[in-house]
């Protein structure tokens, strides 16, 4: 009879034969794989479960080398664990560049089958061989790959529009019964589930689809408290037939909105219809919706007793605000065919008494007055004009110790790290006549010239932040 070891070597060495079948033998059906989770830029990270999970890991792998050869040393076995000591050896495939990588493998058995195998090395010397980025992507594949972004984008966005997500969220399906359901020819089906797969946006599993953690988290119409779709279908519609645009806009620093004409603002083409209107406020919220929960939570609420919420849109912030800290009361400011559907609002949380809706300009009327002052999304909508007009109101429409609240997809001071910030600040070229996204020191400038004092920036959560300025 084999010793454990003997077993562990002869899986190494099915290995380099290239002989997986023989090696998959000598794994108990239920394995457990594990390698360390910063091997995920190259989907090997984590833990997989069974022999099918592991080896079709094993085939879809696609490290940036054209070998990754683990070769072991050293076997030390004691009771049912095997460690074993080597080192891989790889190639860069643009390269051809070799290097090693040591490791440890712990393996367990039972009854003279692997049942599971865990990976220790450090993962930078696999994830950024020379040449490539952190990504391990040579700069062929790296440019290739953004170049090209836009396929990723659109698959995940019409996924969206179809409510691809909507539909796994309720059970998983097999390809037939999805295309089905959503009405797609039989042509592409297959390929547009599995390009969305290897996206992460879905997973393949004994021929069925599911949802990732991920999709499953944001995607699903049915949990509106974190459905992202909203913004994303509004996006879609209106945001990537303008992005067609962009040279000219970036040629004439003139918008490319649906309104034909490049001076019309966002809001009056929007505004025009109530269905457009209704979607657009839909889709501010679904996009809020990170913000607010952070906001919601983080702000020191419990100081104050007044809160205005300046472009209020649906009242997705004062809903939540509120319903979070019953002592306060809100008031949202916004235009006026706004208000029936943040009327809605109101009723649908059992707020009407504390949450009211002023109809209103804030280019022509002064701004509510409240212990804080809200302004999220709103100032990157305007040129700098406007920006400090807000401001100056808001100071005014502030009590003394009053405290003004400005969130957006803040660019960082440097100017080089918050992407979307960056390229949010292009989506304004597009739809507005002089918006632009800043920085939190641009803004604190700003709200120091406006009279507050006291500012600072704090991070809400992913690409957004807060910058807080006191009267
Ligand atoms: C980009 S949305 C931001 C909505 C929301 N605050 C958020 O965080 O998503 C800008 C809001 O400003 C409102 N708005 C535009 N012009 C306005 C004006 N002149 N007076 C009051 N509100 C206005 C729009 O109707 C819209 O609800």
């Amino acid at each position: 009879m084999s010793t454990n070891a003997e077993i562990i070597r002869a899986s190494y060495a099915a290995f380099a034969r290239g002989d997986i079948d023989a090696a998959m033998e000598l794994f108990s059906p239920a394995i457990e794989w594990t390698h360390p989770h910063g091997m995920n830029d190259h989907g090997l990270g984590g833990t997989k479960k069974g022999r099918e999970q592991v080896r079709d890991f094993m085939t879809r792998a696609r490290p940036p080398f054209s070998e990754l050869r683990p070769t072991p040393h050293e076997f030390v076995e004691s009771g049912d664990r095997v460690m074993v000591i080597g080192a891989y050896h790889t190639r860069v495939a643009h390269s051809e560049q070799t290097h090693r990588v040591p490791f440890v493998h712990s393996w367990r058995l039972a009854d003279g089958k692997a049942t599971h195998f865990e990976d220790y090395h450090d993962t930078a010397g696999i994830r950024t061989p020379p040449g490539t980025n952190e990504a391990g992507m040579t700069p062929r594949e790296q440019i290739l790959r953004l170049g090209l972004g836009f396929w990723n984008a659109k698959a995940l966005l019409v996924a969206v529009e179809l409510g691809v997500f909507t539909e796994l969220a309720v059970q998983p399906l097999d390809a037939e019964t999805l295309r089905a359901k959503l009405g797609l020819h039989d042509r592409s089906a297959r390929d547009f589930f599995d390009a969305l797969v290897a996206l992460r946006l879905l997973d393949r599993e004994n021929g069925l689809y599911r949802n990732t953690p991920a999709s499953a988290a944001v995607l699903d119409e049915s949990d509106s408290e974190q459905y992202l779709g909203d913004l994303l279908k509004f996006m879609n519609n209106l945001s990537y037939p303008s992005w067609g645009n962009l040279k000219p806009a970036l040629q004439t620093g003139l918008p490319q909105n649906h309104a034909g004409d490049d001076k019309s603002e966002l809001f009056d083409v929007l505004y025009a219809e109530p269905e457009p209107l209704r979607k657009f406020l839909q889709a501010m919220a679904s996009g809020a919706m990170g913000a607010i929960h952070a906001l919601a939570e983080r702000f020191p609420w419990e100081k104050y007793s007044s809160v205005a919420d300046v472009g209020c849109a649906k009242g997705a912030l004062l809903s939540r605000v509120l319903r979070r800290h019953p002592h306060l009361s809100g008031v949202g400011l916004d235009l006026p065919p706004v208000g029936p559907i943040f009327a809605e609002t109101a009723e649908q949380f059992g707020l009407v008494d504390r949450m009211k809706f002023m109809a209103g300009s804030f280019f022509t009327d002064p701004l509510p007055s409240a212990d804080v002052i809200v302004l999220g999304h709103v100032l990157h909508d305007w040129d700098l004009t406007t920006k400090r007009m807000l401001l100056e109101k808001a100071h005014k429409a502030l009590p003394d110790g009053g405290t003004v609240v400005i969130y957006e997809f803040l660019i960082d001071d440097d100017r080089r790290h918050n992407t979307l910030g960056l390229l949010m600040n292009l989506q304004m070229l597009l739809v507005s006549s002089g918006g632009f996204d800043y920085t939190g020191a641009d803004c604190i400038g700003w709200l120091s010239d406006a009279g507050f004092r006291d500012c600072y920036v704090e991070h809400l959560w992913g690409p957004e932040s807060m910058v807080i300025g006191t009267k």
